[in-house]
């Protein structure tokens, strides 16, 4: 089935105020792009004065916590960054596993959170580089989307992000034949937990996407957009990647 494309930018730890000058032409060019959902993840503190200054444009979060609210200190509630503006938050970045011990399963609490307070969730796999070595990618993703995806994920409200670790920012990506091949393999582990809602879900590729490579890698079967993170830092970058998906 046709699945509309979703573009959809992580400035990660980065940006300030003085940047979000950068999401006005990107909004633009998301307007402009009708067939393409654009959307861009900041961090929290940027979260309202984003969504104020481009009410067109889908602001989120990075992350959020599991617990509606609580003695957590430091940390930040879906509802909070709903009240913020933001209308998605992504879950289960490879970063977040990374640096602060993130598993499967916190991505599922977080995501079943995020859906409570009324965000749409990217929620993010990905192998790392010795997985895929190992020829253990497609296990890995598979097991990842078992433990994480909720039992009631549909397209309205859930996309998947594959993210091979390997790539993230290093100017490396998978050929096209892997992407495919996990791509059909995460639908297939999606169907197999949601059933036929599986095929309305879209399935994001990240992992050092650019304007150069985006027309290529959005052609390939079961990618439905993508998610970026160098690149979408200024719009003189991720302006390109958007109109590759138009
Ligand atoms: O969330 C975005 C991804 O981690 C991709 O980052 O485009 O800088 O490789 P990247």
């Amino acid at each position: 089935m046709a699945r509309r494309k979703l573009v959809a930018g992580n400035w990660k730890m980065n940006g300030s105020r003085a940047a979000l000058a950068e999401l006005d032409a990107i909004a633009a060019a998301a307007k402009s792009a009708k067939g393409v959902d654009v959307a861009m993840a900041v961090p929290f503190t940027l979260i309202a004065p984003a969504a104020e200054r481009v009410p067109g444009l889908a602001i989120g979060a990075e992350d959020v916590h599991d617990r509606d609210s609580g003695a957590h200190t430091g940390c930040v509630s879906a509802g909070m960054v709903k009240e913020a503006g933001a209308s998605f938050t992504i879950v289960g970045h490879s970063e977040r596993r990374a640096d602060q011990g993130e598993t499967s399963q916190d991505a599922w609490a977080k995501a079943a959170a995020a859906h409570r307070s009324g965000l749409h969730v990217i929620l993010c796999c990905g192998e790392t580089e010795a997985e895929r070595n190992a020829g253990r990618a497609e296990r890995v993703v598979q097991a990842q989307i078992e433990k994480s995806v909720p039992d009631n994920a549909d397209g309205s409200w859930f996309t998947l992000a594959y993210e091979p670790r390997w790539a993230i920012g290093t100017g490396r990506t998978p050929t096209v034949e892997d992407i495919a091949s996990i791509h059909a393999i995460a639908r297939a582990k999606l169907r197999m937990l949601i059933g036929d809602a599986a095929d309305e879900v879209r399935i994001l590729y990240g992992g050092s996407v650019t304007g150069e490579n985006a027309a290529t890698l959005l052609a390939v079967e079961n990618v439905d957009g993508a998610l970026v993170g160098g690149a979408s830092l200024t719009a003189e970058k991720f302006v390109p990647i958007i109109e590759a998906a138009a």
